[in-house]
């Protein structure tokens, strides 16, 4: 639940888990939809990496830059005055053998974008990641399963956890982000019961994405849910508007009435 005039912050996270308040998140790239969701009441939002195939229309998450997402991050801030705004650090950025630069990309992520607690994708190699961020003050959130930035590693955008050796690693991988001090983890493309599973063997709140709705939370890409991204709809996805079709509509009608002479009338020019 997200309090007007107070930020949301990781406490408010914990404390909907614990009284068993499912946890809505969206990701916001810029400053309208920022306020929108706001406004809405999400306690949280992402500025996600994904930005870079629904905004930027590439082809993965790798080429997202980390000056991509501060600028995102930015407009998102000056939008959205009480979620926790978490940020993704993108591909390369951060890692274990280099917690310097880490600390240097969380840091710009939160001075400059504004944001309040970043995102780290991967398991139990992220866990020094998470230490060192955390000893800095800076909140971390998890992100196992299918991990977008990894995509090349693992081959192709599929489930994970699937088969007993498997479902214990990302369990052992989710204990260890909360060991190593994550506030929250994002569960991807993970098998519902398994999902449910994790949830239930930590304290701190999970955040589904195609992982079932026994996850304490639930997040969704912004453009698949408003049909704004049109190239591909994943099936852990809900269509609930469409927001193309509508610009379609709105956009062919001022063709249209520029074309013929009927835009702009005399209620949108001005006397001499
Ligand atoms: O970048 C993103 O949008 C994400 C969500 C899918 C969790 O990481």
């Amino acid at each position: 639940m997200s309090h007007p005039g107070r930020r949301t912050t990781i406490h408010d996270l914990r404390a909907m888990k614990e009284k068993r308040q499912r946890i809505p998140m969206v990701t916001c790239y810029d400053y309208p939809t920022a306020r929108v969701a706001d406004e809405t009441g999400f306690p949280a939002v992402l500025v996600g990496d994904s930005l870079g195939m629904v905004v930027h229309g590439f082809d993965s998450t790798l080429r997202v830059t980390l000056d991509m997402m501060i600028m995102h991050c930015a407009a998102v801030a000056r939008g959205a005055k009480n979620c926790l705004i978490v940020i993704d650090l993108p591909f390369a950025t951060y890692s274990a053998s280099d917690l310097r630069t880490s600390l240097e990309t969380a840091r710009r992520a939160m001075q400059e974008g504004g944001a309040t607690a970043v995102k780290v994708e991967g398991g139990r190699r992220m866990a020094p990641v998470v230490g060192a961020l955390v000893a800095s003050g800076i909140p971390v959130m998890g992100h196992i399963g299918l991990t977008p930035q990894s995509i090349h590693m693992i081959g192709g955008y599929r489930v994970q956890g699937r088969g007993t050796a498997a479902a214990d690693r990302l369990l052992a991988a989710a204990q260890a982000l909360e060991q190593a001090g994550a506030f929250a983890v994002v569960l991807e493309l993970v098998p519902a019961p398994l999902a449910q599973h994790i949830s239930s063997q930590l304290t701190i709140p999970t955040i589904g994405i195609g992982a079932g709705i026994g996850c304490d939370g639930q997040i969704q890409v912004l453009h698949d849910i408003l049909g704004i991204y049109e190239e591909f709809m994943p099936k852990h996805s809900k269509r609930y508007t469409d927001v193309a079709g509508q610009m379609r509509l709105a956009l062919r009608a001022y063709h249209d009435d520029v074309v013929a002479g009927r835009f702009p009338g005399p209620e949108h020019s001005f006397e001499s």
